[in-house]
């Protein structure tokens, strides 16, 4: 369980240092409304990655914190929806190595704790899908230049 673990650690961190940086991108870009959203959703990553690590510690293992890749570089130039589509596939992700992981910790460990830590994370992930989920459809509805000007 603590391998598997690890392995997912870096997915949780890897998202919470791209919504940090996409935060700035949107500061920067006077969006202040995603801005905001962003730091939140760091702070919330960041968040699920401390639960990973408490719980591996708890499990009597170490945190193996150094991601194995690091988020892709050059955000700043993508589009909105570019970068709304990277993030849905991030968080898409995430949810199938949290599916895995409960899966493993019933199954195989019937490790209730774990799987009761995990579960949180699932929930928070879902509501990151349907996020970015409805913010596509709402560019493809109301067009990219309207939805920008509801930003600001
Ligand atoms: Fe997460």
């Amino acid at each position: 369980m603590i391998d598997a673990l690890n392995k997912h650690l870096p997915l949780e961190l890897n998202a919470h240092l791209i919504y940090a940086g996409q935060s700035a991108i949107f500061s920067y870009r006077g969006y202040t409304k995603l801005a905001d959203y962003y730091k939140d959703s760091a702070k919330e990553e960041l968040g699920h990655a401390q639960k990973v690590m408490k719980r591996i510690q708890q499990l009597g293992g170490w945190p193996d914190y150094v991601p194995d890749a690091l988020p892709v570089k050059g955000q700043s130039k993508w589009s909105v929806r570019e970068l709304f589509e990277a993030n849905l596939a991030t968080e898409q992700k995430v949810l199938d190595s949290l599916t895995k992981l409960i899966q493993a910790a019933d199954e195989d460990e019937q490790d209730w704790e774990t799987d009761n830590v995990l579960r949180t994370l699932v929930s928070d992930t879902e509501d990151d899908i349907q996020f970015y989920t409805a913010q596509l459809a709402q560019i493809e509805e109301i067009g990219l230049q309207n939805y920008l000007t509801a930003q600001l």
